[in-house]
């Protein structure tokens, strides 16, 4: 990462993972909303780690508010591609430019909207590595899935080609797990149920050595919420996001 280091101090209950919280602001914000919220995340000083992740038209102005503070910054999707014919498309290389640290691949509204495939979230978060930039990779069951008591398999069939790129790769990135069911509904998993798949994809990263890294849980995360999901073992902070966009919300998933 090449921004600024966070003064890192909340760990998870058991791993001594550092708990990360991300916002992902989707397709929100304007040059005067962004500047007041970015103005009032810069000097906080959260136990966690903290990164906004902005849409795209957005990423100077982020680099510029948040230069020389502990807050981070990425984007919300990323070319497999680095360069070429791909009209509308942004490459992991452009992302660097802007200082990004992080990028999220694989979100449910991608997936569902645009028709990103299992295949096509891995080869995003492989073109963000070879970038220099922390995948966060995504993954998450619909309703449907979890009523038919297919959420873990779905969440494994998802990872499947992201593991395959080897542990080397798989170290070096983030997963969230993000259940469809959960988006925006005000629906949160409860922590067991969050508690329940974030073991399993413990579990499958342990299995090619990987395991070390961190599983954040996102899907209607508010700062009433955040401390009952953040006392479960794996569970290592959140990816937020409607609260993302209320500074003080944010900050106190955050605290
Ligand atoms: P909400 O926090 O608004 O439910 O969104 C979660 C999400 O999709 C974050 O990526």
């Amino acid at each position: 990462m090449n921004q600024t280091n966070v003064n890192q101090t909340a760990t998870n209950a058991t791993g001594g993972r550092t708990r990360l919280v991300i916002g992902n602001w989707k397709m929100h914000g304007n040059l005067a909303d962004n500047a007041a919220l970015l103005a009032a995340l810069r000097p906080a000083n959260p136990a966690a780690r903290i990164a906004v992740c902005v849409p795209f038209p957005y990423l100077a102005q982020a680099a510029q508010a948040l230069a020389g503070s502990t807050v981070t910054w990425g984007a919300q999707d990323v070319s497999a591609h680095s360069h070429g014919a791909y009209t509308g498309e942004v490459s992991a290389p452009m992302l660097k430019d802007f200082g990004c640290a992080w990028v999220l691949v694989g979100h449910s509204e991608r997936r569902s909207m645009h028709g990103e495939s299992d295949q096509l979230v891995a080869d995003k978060a492989k073109a963000a590595l070879a970038a220099g930039l922390t995948p966060v990779v995504c993954v998450g069951e619909s309703l449907a899935e979890r009523d038919a008591g297919q959420a873990i398999a779905v969440i494994q069939r998802q990872l499947a080609p992201v593991l395959a790129l080897g542990a080397q790769s798989v170290c070096q990135m983030v997963i969230a797990y993000e259940p469809v069911w959960a988006i925006g509904t005000g629906r949160t998993a409860t922590p067991e149920q969050a508690q329940e798949v974030h073991a399993a994809i413990r579990a499958a990263l342990d299995g090619i050595g990987a395991g070390g890294i961190q599983i954040l849980y996102g899907g209607s995360v508010k700062a009433a919420n955040a401390a009952s999901l953040f006392s479960m073992p794996d569970i290592d902070g959140a990816l937020v996001g409607g609260a993302a966009l209320v500074a003080d919300e944010f900050l106190r998933i955050a605290a």
